[in-house]
């Protein structure tokens, strides 16, 4: 959920599912070493390792759809929790696992399974990015402030990192998507605060002290109330918090006006180059009507603002979800949050816009939530 996924990363991944989903090969996955104090079970149809020893707990499984691995240290901190299962019939792989490599795997170092930052550097080359179909150019550096970036906790490049947007609101809060967060514990997320170039160490970086997702979001199965708190380890000393649309801003979205999206999100449906520096682009809002036309009666709710153009080209995508959008501010000295990424059909098709939380309907929440 919050690792990205390097595209040949990626396509290896697909082609070791494919194979998998075809030829049915069980226990193609790595193989695991023995570990002291690790019980093994190798059955005809799984393979499961569970270590209960002094560096913590471990637990491996696999069979032929896939496998699991989870992990806590002698305290009972979730070191990670992920897996990598396929779905025969979309060959769904889990990102989260996509930068696992066996080679990293080091049995006798508590949590060091990762070998962080190791990745070739021309990852980060964004030089050919401002071809791109939707519509995203570099951002003026320092130009949003209140931009943060989530990161994975346990991947100390934040460019590899680096999986949802966020929004400073208040020195230590940060509004996000409530899917940015779904089952992740504090201790699994950080931020990244007053930066523009992610694999950079400007600005600072902040663990996440407690997550506050909307009660709404999961009654309804984690479509709509689409937004979280969270409350930083400390203050942010770097950043700048932008203020919330006043109640009285609700019905700029009939306006047509033009709001802006920041990311570092990937740059076109079909287009997995994420940007080292952060991008935005600017997209007119559009009335509720409009966006219920071109997305579902049913999928449109009160608490969701959408933009888009009809002919496309102009939208965020998959990597900015949780980001700001943020419209001229009521006195006109600025900019002030309308919306948080939320989610759409397909990255800038036409006739089908960008859904964002509409944080008019959430500011009673967020002030009653945020102590
Ligand atoms: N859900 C996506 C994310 O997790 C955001 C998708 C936004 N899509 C769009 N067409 N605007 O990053």
């Amino acid at each position: 959920m919050f690792s990205k996924t390097k595209s040949t990363t990626l396509i290896a991944s697909i082609f070791l599912a494919a194979f998998l989903a075809f030829f049915a090969v069980p226990f193609a996955q790595p193989a695991h070493a023995q570990v002291d104090g690790c019980e093994i079970f190798e059955e005809a149809d799984y393979y499961m390792e569970i270590c209960d020893d002094a560096d913590g707990y471990y637990e491996y499984y696999e069979d032929d759809e896939g496998w699991y691995e989870y992990a806590e240290d002698i305290d009972g901190n979730v070191l990670f929790d992920d897996g990598g299962f396929w779905d025969d019939e979309d060959y769904f792989y889990d990102e989260d696992f996509a930068d696992y490599d066996d080679e990293d795997y080091d049995p006798n170092e508590d949590g060091g399974y990762y070998d962080e930052g190791t990745e070739p550097a021309d990852n980060y080359d964004d030089s050919d990015l401002a071809n791109n179909s939707l519509g995203k150019t570099e951002a003026t550096p320092g130009a949003q402030p209140w931009m943060v970036a989530q990161v994975d906790s346990r991947e100390s490049n934040a460019y590899y990192g680096q999986g949802c947007g966020g929004s400073l609101i208040a020195p230590q809060w940060v509004l996000t998507a409530a899917h940015c967060l779904e089952d992740a514990n504090a201790s699994d997320i950080d931020y990244v605060i007053g930066r523009h170039v992610l694999s950079s160490n400007e600005g600072e970086r902040i663990p996440a002290a407690q997550i506050i997702l909307h009660p709404g979001y999961a009654q309804t199965g984690g479509e709509d109330h689409d937004i979280a708190l969270v409350k930083l380890e400390r203050p942010a000393t770097a950043g700048t918090p932008i203020e919330l649309v006043t109640p009285a801003t609700t019905h700029l979205d009939e306006a047509g006006i033009l709001a802006r999206v920041t990311g570092w999100g990937q740059m076109g449906e079909n287009d997995e180059r994420y940007p080292d520096a952060l991008f935005g682009v600017s997209i007119p809002l559009i009335s509720q009507a409009t966006c219920k036309a071109q997305l579902g009666d049913d999928a449109i709710q009160a608490g969701e603002i959408c933009a888009g153009t009809p002919e496309g080209g102009k939208d965020s995508c998959y990597g900015d979800s949780g980001g700001p959008l943020t419209v001229p501010n009521a006195d006109g000295t600025g900019e002030a949050l309308a919306g948080v990424v939320s989610w759409g059909d397909e990255c800038g098709a036409p006739n089908s816009a960008g859904v964002y939380t509409r944080v008019t309907e959430y500011v009673d929440w967020i002030a009653q939530n945020m102590r």
